[in-house]
């Protein structure tokens, strides 16, 4: 059996279509494989549209990718009147993904999506929007706080999703539990840059974006790992460079009950059928019935 329980929400699958990697969702159900997934998360919405950084805004880095979108979205109106009708066609559960420069504007977007038929809410904590320019999930009490105003806008179930960028991951996925987020998403990209040597600019405009992809794989599991082993009690999204069913085993090991599925997408919108595949295929050769039996079996040495 490969449904999970997600705190009490249950997915049929442990894969979890990653935010701004599969579009509206409704666009990339007509060139993806959705039916392998438990849910899918549309792009991240703000209050008001933001336009986002300027071209370049994504880069190859030969292992892994770049990119400083700079969460480019209509505003959370224009998302449910135009998307929002949509989303009844898309074969798996669709989660929307609230950002906002302060506490109120995420509620605000966290009210908006709960109108439309999404079934849960990403608060997406890792972008640098802070006026500060840092992140919201840096900061244990930023992040409590917007957790707290989102919990009272929506009855849905809210995920938090966290940077690996922290320095002390486990005290803010303690401080928005606390809050009232019923799992955290551990993490988002990795801080990463990159520079052209022909013509000595910066892959990004802005320079600095997010890596993401196969190697930060083990920056990922560390984080879920930390989270599990600190707070067992809490539901786990691990999200970072998953391509494979072995990956999928290994987040689970290390304490995730779903695993998001990203930047694979942009090379391969098919593979989550073929993650399944393996994964059954792992479960099978181990006797494997449930995958709940796999959720934190990391063995000690
Ligand atoms: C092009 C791109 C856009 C992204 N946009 C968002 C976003 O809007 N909101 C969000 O929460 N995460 C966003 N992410 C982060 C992914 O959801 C995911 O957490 C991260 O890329 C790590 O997983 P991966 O290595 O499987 O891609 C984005 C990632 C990429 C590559």
């Amino acid at each position: 059996m490969i449904a999970t329980r997600l705190g009490g929400y249950d997915l049929k699958s442990p894969l979890v279509a990653s935010c701004g990697t599969v579009g509206s969702v409704v666009d990339f159900a007509g060139v993806g494989d959705l039916t392998a997934y438990g849910a899918a998360v549309a792009k991240s919405v703000s209050g008001t549209p933001w336009a986002g950084r300027k071209p370049p805004r994504m880069g190859s880095t030969g292992a892994g990718m770049l990119n400083g979108i700079g969460i480019q979205n209509p505003g959370v109106v224009r998302w449910a009147a135009d998307v929002g009708p949509q989303l009844e066609s898309v074969p798996t559960d669709v989660w929307g993904s609230a950002v906002g420069k302060n506490a109120a504007e995420f509620a605000e977007v966290a009210a908006k999506l709960s109108g439309t038929t999404v079934r849960a809410i990403e608060v997406n904590l890792s972008c640098p929007n802070l006026e500060s320019g840092r992140m919201f999930a840096l900061d244990a009490k930023a992040a409590a706080e917007v957790v707290a105003e989102v919990r009272q806008s929506t009855e849905l179930p809210i995920g938090a999703k966290l940077t690996p960028n922290s320095e002390d991951i486990v005290s803010i996925a303690d401080a928005v539990a606390t809050a009232g987020a019923d799992w955290v998403v551990l993490g988002n990209t990795v801080w990463g840059a990159g520079f052209d040597i022909e013509t000595r600019r910066p892959l990004l405009s802005g320079v600095v974006g997010g890596y993401s992809g196969s190697p930060i794989k083990p920056i990922a599991l560390r984080c879920v790992w930390e989270v599990s082993q600190a707070l067992p009690g809490l539901a786990i999204i691990g999200s970072g460079g998953v391509t494979s069913g072995s990956d999928v085993v290994e987040f689970l090991l290390a304490g995730a009950s779903a695993v998001g599925v990203g930047t694979v997408h942009f090379a391969s919108p098919r593979i989550g059928g073929r993650i399944i595949t393996q994964l059954r295929r792992y479960m099978s050769k181990h006797r494997i019935a449930d995958i709940a039996e796999l959720v934190g079996a990391a063995e000690p040495w």
